[in-house]
């Protein structure tokens, strides 16, 4: 049997160890992150443009695309919405009250950056118009790349699947 000295000092090394393991990422993270662009939140602008054609092959791309947001809208599945705004839930809450990003319990149809009292990115308040579903898709789909500068660190919704679903429970919230 281990006695209680044996078992105190096991419990030492991994806390200690664990506490190495913490500080290490913070450091990497110090070192690495590079954040928002801090001047102006100008982007980067990009170095060159690889022509792949796909202008002219105006079938083949739509080919590629799959199916069309509003089709795949109408037989979207809010249970499964919810599931996905589990991606979201650390910066977004559905009570009225603003958190890292604002509310968005009643973001459907809602003008764009207007819940009260969140501090959004110039970005995000130059954008305008509402957040209908497909304008919700849109950004869902690529946050940076459809409102630039924004301050939504989030990768995106790949899979039109999600942004529907996801869309469809947002819109159940109601307001
Ligand atoms: C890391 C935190 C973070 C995550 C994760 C995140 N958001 Fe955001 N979101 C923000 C912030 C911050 C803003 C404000 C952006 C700005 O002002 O540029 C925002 C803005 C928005 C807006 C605009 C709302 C308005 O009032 O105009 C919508 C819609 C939105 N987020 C939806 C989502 C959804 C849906 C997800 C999950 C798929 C998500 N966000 C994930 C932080 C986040």
């Amino acid at each position: 049997m281990f006695d209680t000295m044996t078992v105190t000092k096991v419990g030492g090394a991994v806390c200690g160890s664990l506490l190495v393991l913490l500080l290490g990422n913070f450091a990497a993270e110090g070192l690495y992150h590079t954040g928002a662009p801090s001047h102006g939140g100008e982007e980067a602008a990009q170095a060159y443009v690889i022509d792949t054609g796909a202008a002219e092959g105006g079938d083949a791309a739509a080919a590629d695309a799959g199916p069309d947001f509003g089709t795949v809208f109408a037989a979207a599945d809010a249970a499964a919405g919810e599931k996905v705004f589990g991606k979201c839930k650390a910066c977004h809450k559905t009570d009225g009250n603003n958190a890292t990003g604002p509310h968005l319990d009643g973001v459907v149809g809602r003008p764009v950056a207007s819940a009260a009292g969140f501090g959004y990115s110039d970005g995000m308040k130059a954008h305008g118009g509402d957040w209908t579903p497909e304008a919700l898709q849109e950004f869902l789909a690529n946050p940076k790349g459809v409102v630039s500068g924004t301050k939504m660190a989030f990768a995106g919704l790949p899979k039109v699947e999600d942004r529907a679903n996801l869309i469809k429970y947002l819109e159940s919230l109601g307001g």
